[in-house]
């Protein structure tokens, strides 16, 4: 969604502003725009489209040594030029860029326009750009804070005044906002991508928290002008994690990345021989955690997708009644929180607005909220009593693919140790954890049969309608196979719990739909091909992903992509992998923009 980037510094902001631009394009935008501010005037440039449209419009000689930039998401007002940020008030003294939503801003904006201002857009932006023109007193950082008070909803804000060349006032509330300090310069930006090229020393802002940086230093307040002491942090990921480095797209590199990721997710977490499990973020919380009375995972997307593992895997592993939710229907239904409810809200960017707000709402009504969450230092993370990070390095493709590997086998983590500590033997344990640190070799090999998915790919890329059909653990894995396929290639498919089937969807089966059934060896094999013969008895043209040396399926499918043998609560985290493939060589043999399919943002921060 919307990205921030702002520079203070001795050097030209403008090649600064576009590659942390550029560094943001991954979140999703339809607009973007430049605000430079030297010689008592500020410079906006602004274009719907890429950023590469908006380049073609700039200045490149520009001198200044401060700006802020944007890129947008349309909320309020059509992505066009004029709506794209930064905003300014009439007088063009002040400019914001902003990510979030002004709630009240039809009120802000009624009335202001009694006090005479004409409004140029239709952003609840501009309703801030001119409200701080029309509070100014002369100090930037005073009349920020004054506006703000008047402002209901989410924001992350970062306003230049011409007559204040060289200070940005940034502030925050529900979306995040951070700032770079580097050698006599500081940057702003919402997302540590943005600033990585040129430090890794960050300080994250908190809601209500207001900076100030210029050449004189950096000033942190909260909203109501006390002052605040920052801790510096180390950014953990490296320039080189969010580069391309020869692969053709984000995604495929990061589905190629899942052995490694896995591997660095389980480091110094699980001790296979000893058959033992440490979780440093929830040592404090274990024994409240242990004695729980009902566990709900929350989540959207991809990250609900994992949370429905992770109910098969909390309920057989540690035997603690677990339920799935959407997190944007959680947080608005009631939901009944008794003494024992533990809440554990999961997800890539830890931005995700429902994600956020479903665990605050679980925490006013008593919960303990815990996360598992992979970006570092994120709104989710900070939110939560404590958590674990995937520790997956950034995922900058849109559709999420080592994120869910990750959330699955902290999950299985979160299982195993609770299981542990409640009934599950110490053999079991061994057998489970030796399994899983078996997971990331053995994702190796399934990698290797790229060419087989590609095969798979471009013989049914051309149909409209695919079904993928799972039974208990690889139910969720329909679902998530379906979601990827429809998201990067814009192919319908649909995801179903396969004996559900039989229920309705069985209707759309015709001689030429192609039908994924995740097939592994398991307790409900027999089902799955019970049910893969009803689909080709109707014609449906079935694809398996089976388990290796299994020469049955083989008779009943079209096409067989193996995967090797695990216990049957880890087989998720080798079936997905040919399904991220699959779709990924369908989107690509579609043309489609694998990375930044249409209309999706990567961190998605309205409601
Ligand atoms: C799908 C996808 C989305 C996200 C969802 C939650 O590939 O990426 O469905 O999983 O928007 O995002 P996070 O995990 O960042 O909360």
């Amino acid at each position: 969604m919307c990205g921030i980037v702002g520079y203070v510094g001795t050097k030209q902001a403008l090649p600064i502003l576009i590659e942390g631009l550029k560094r943001l394009e991954y979140r999703g935008y339809d607009s973007a725009g430049v605000a430079l501010v030297a010689d008592d005037a500020i410079r906006i440039t602004k274009s719907a489209g890429r950023i590469s449209v908006l380049e073609q419009c700039l200045d490149h000689d520009d001198n200044a040594i401060t700006g802020i930039a944007h890129t947008r998401w349309a909320t309020h007002g059509a992505p066009n030029d004029i709506n794209a940020h930064p905003h300014t008030d009439q007088s063009e003294r002040f400019a914001v860029v902003h990510n979030g939503i002004i709630e009240n801003y039809r009120a802000l904006r009624t009335y202001l326009q009694n006090q005479g201002v004409e409004f140029k857009t239709d952003t609840d932006t501009e309703v801030l750009a001119q409200l701080i023109a029309l509070v100014y007193d002369g100090n930037l950082e005073e009349t920020v804070r004054k506006a703000l008070h008047e402002v209901r909803g989410t924001y992350g804000i970062a306003v230049v005044c011409k007559d204040e060349p060289g200070v940005i006032v940034a502030a925050k509330r529900g979306s995040p906002l951070l700032v770079g300090i580097g050698e006599d310069e500081y940057i702003v930006a919402s997302d540590a991508s943005a600033i990585l090229a040129h430090t890794s020393q960050v300080v994250y802002l908190e809601d209500d928290e207001m900076v100030r940086v210029s050449q004189d230093g950096l000033r942190t307040t909260t909203l109501e002008d006390i002052p605040v002491t920052k801790r510096i942090q180390e950014i953990e990921w490296t320039l080189d994690q969010i580069e391309l480095g020869g692969h053709e797209h984000f995604m495929l590199k990061e589905i190629y990345e899942q052995d490694a990721a896995l591997q660095n997710c389980m480091r110094g977490r699980i001790d296979a021989e000893n058959g033992t499990i440490h979780l440093g973020g929830i040592a404090d919380v274990a024994r409240e955690l242990t004695r729980a009375k009902r566990i709900i995972l929350t989540g959207c997307g991809t990250a609900w997708h994992a949370g429905l593992v992770g109910e098969y895997l909390i309920e057989d592993l540690a035997r603690i009644p677990c339920e799935v939710e959407y997190a944007s229907e959680f947080r608005y239904r009631n939901p009944i929180i008794e003494d024992g409810t533990v809440v554990i809200a999961i997800s890539q960017s830890g931005e995700t607005a429902d994600t956020l707000a479903a665990l605050e709402e679980a925490k006013q009504r008593g919960a303990l909220a815990l996360g598992v969450v992979n970006v570092v230092g994120s709104s989710i993370a900070r939110t939560t009593d404590a958590g674990i990070y995937l520790h997956v390095g950034p995922e900058i493709g849109v559709a999420s693919t080592k994120a869910f590997s990750g959330q699955v086998v902290v999950l299985s983590m979160i299982a195993s140790y609770l299981g542990r500590r409640r009934h599950m033997s110490q053999p079991a344990a061994e057998q489970l954890l030796s399994a899983l640190d078996r997971i990331p070799a053995q994702i190796t090999s399934v990698l290797e049969q790229n060419d087989a998915c590609k095969k798979v790919a471009q013989d049914y890329v051309d149909r409209e309608n695919w079904l993928y059909l799972g039974r208990g653990y690889q139910y969720p894995v329909a679902l998530e196979g379906a979601l990827k396929l429809k998201e990067i290639s814009y192919i319908h498919a649909e995801g179903l719990a396969a004996a559900e089937m039989k229920h309705g969807p069985i209707a759309l089966i015709t001689d030429d739909m192609p039908v994924v059934f995740i097939a592994t060896q398991g307790s409900q094999y027999d089902k799955v091909t019970s049910n893969i013969e009803e689909v080709r008895s109707r014609g449906g043209r079935v694809i398996a992903i089976a388990t290796e040396g299994d020469r049955q399926i083989a008779e009943l499918a079209e096409a067989v992509i193996y995967v090797p043998d695990t216990l049957e609560p880890l087989q998720p985290l080798l079936t997905v992998i040919p399904l991220q493939l699959i779709a990924y060589h369908a989107a690509v043999l579609r043309g489609c923009n694998v990375d930044k399919p249409r209309n999706l943002a990567k961190s998605v921060t309205v409601e």
